[in-house]
This record gives structure tokens, C-alpha cells and sequence, in this order.
């Protein structure tokens, strides 16, 4: 199966680091890095993994994964308020925020501490989910009042429910908190623009689907107005 569009983005970004470091490897700091879904295949790939989670339960499945892999990962407890103590500043080659900005108390905050943890010439990659397809998907699954709430939440939160994000992001609102905290966004596209709406059991009936919509998904990445309402959105942000 061909890498997705966020795959392919941090593939280029990683070896243009290594060729930085002269072969060496890049070194990436994967913060909110959970049960290592992105961080254990970074450091099977040869990247020099650290993470930074304050949740012991996932920090326990990190190690067992890390462990299956046969991959050594250095996991450190703790969150984005610690992280300049936790983390040399100016270190990272890349920082990953994936799943971490719409939970976190302040996402400006937040987004700060990743943008002092990289190298000069580095980058951050910021993976979020889109209020727009969290909208679209409640409507086509019937979900018709909290699809509405959701759009009338300046927050993009499904406010006095269980929702377990605290916000969600457009295109626009995502752009102008890159920049200010100082970053330049080379890459916004989407992630799971129709990938997410095709159902397995369409995939499994037909032979080629599943690699035909992988290359629809990759062409709709970048392409707005579809990029605009993907599952989430994928920015890479250069210091
Ligand atoms: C949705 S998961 C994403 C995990 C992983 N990054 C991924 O994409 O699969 C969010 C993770 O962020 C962690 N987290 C929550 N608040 C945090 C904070 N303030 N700083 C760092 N991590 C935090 C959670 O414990 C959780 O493991």
C-alpha cells in the first residue's frame, strides 16, 4: 500500500534531516505520542525517537509496542507545560503535536513549547481534527442535533456532551495559529478527505478499490474545497 498524504510529507521532511546530520539520523520528538502508533514505525524507519506523554497507561503499551518492534524509543513522562524542562530546546529535527492540539488546555501554548523544541531549519508537524468533517460525518450518520451544535460551537466542541476534544480546527483558524507562534506553513492538506467515508465492505468487493481510493485520497489532499473538510488536517510547519 502506498504511504498516505501525511506519510509522504514526513518521509521527504526525514531524509532531507538526514541529509543534514550527514547520514546520520534525524531525530524526532513526538509529543502526545500516546501508545506510539506514529513514534515505534518512526524508529524502525532509523529516527532517534523521543516521546513525551503523561499517560502511564500509554507509556506502558509505547514500551511493549517499542519492544515488539525491536526498536529503542526514549519515552519520557510529561506534558506540553513541562516540556522545556523535559526536552533540550532547539533540538528536534522534527516534532510531532498529532492528536494533541484539540485536547490541550491552550493550543497556542501548546503549539509554542513544540515550535521552541525544534532545530533552526526543522520542522513541526500539527495533525488535527477538521470541525467541518466532524459536522458532515454526524449529519450522514443521522446525528442531525449534535451535527448542528457542532457548527454553532465557535470552539468546534459538541459542548455538554462527552465529547473528548476540547476544540477542533478549520483551515483558516489552523494557518493563522502556525503563524503565530512563528512558524511558516510549507504543507496544509487533509487527511482522510474521502478515505474515511468509504465503507471496508465496498473496498473488500471490489478488486483495485481499495488502491484506486488510495490515490484518490492522495490527489484530494492538497485539493481545496475537498482538502478543507478531511477528517483532520495535516500542517507542516517550518521554523
Ligand atoms: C489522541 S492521542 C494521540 C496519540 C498519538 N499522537 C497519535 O496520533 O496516535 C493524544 C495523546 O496526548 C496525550 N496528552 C494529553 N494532554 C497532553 C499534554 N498537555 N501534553 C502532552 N500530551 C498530552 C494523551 O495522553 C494522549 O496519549
Amino acid at each position: 500500500m502506498r504511504p498516505d498524504a501525511v506519510h509522504r510529507v514526513l518521509d521527504t521532511e526525514l531524509a532531507a534531516a538526514r541529509e543534514r546530520r550527514g547520514g546520520d539520523a534525524p531525530r524526532v520528538l513526538d509529543v502526545g505520542g500516546g501508545s506510539g502508533v506514529w513514534a515505534v514505525p518512526l524508529a524502525a524507519a532509523g529516527c532517534h525517537v523521543t516521546v513525551v506523554e503523561p499517560s502511564p497507561n500509554a507509556l506502558a503499551t509505547l514500551h511493549s509496542r517499542a519492544r515488539d518492534a525491536g526498536v529503542t524509543i526514549e519515552a519520557v513522562q510529561g506534558d506540553t507545560d513541562a516540556l522545556g524542562d523535559l526536552v533540550p530546546a532547539g533540538a528536534a529535527d522534527l516534532v510531532l503535536g498529532h492528536g494533541l492540539l484539540e485536547i490541550v488546555d491552550d493550543a497556542e501554548a501548546g503549539l509554542r513549547a513544540l515550535a521552541l523544541a525544534v532545530a533552526p531549519g526543522g520542522a513541526v508537524s500539527v495533525l488535527v481534527a477538521n470541525r467541518y468533517a466532524a459536522i458532515l460525518h454526524r449529519a450522514i450518520a443521522g446525528r442531525i442535533v449534535d451535527a448542528r451544535r457542532l457548527l454553532d460551537d465557535d470552539a468546534g466542541q459538541l459542548a455538554g456532551s462527552r465529547d473528548p476534544l476540547v476544540r477542533r480546527f478549520d483551515v483558516a483558524g489552523l494557518e493563522a495559529l502556525v503563524e503565530k507562534v512563528g512558524l511558516t506553513v510549507e504543507v496544509l492538506q487533509g487527511h482522510g478527505v474521502v478515505s474515511d467515508l468509504v465503507p471496508g465492505v465496498v473496498l473488500d468487493a471490489n478488486p483495485g478499490a481499495a488502491e484506486a481510493l488510495a490515490q484518490l485520497e492522495l490527489e484530494a489532499a492538497t485539493r481545496s474545497p475537498l482538502r478543507d473538510v478531511a477528517a483532520r488536517l495535516h500542517v507542516l510547519a517550518r521554523r
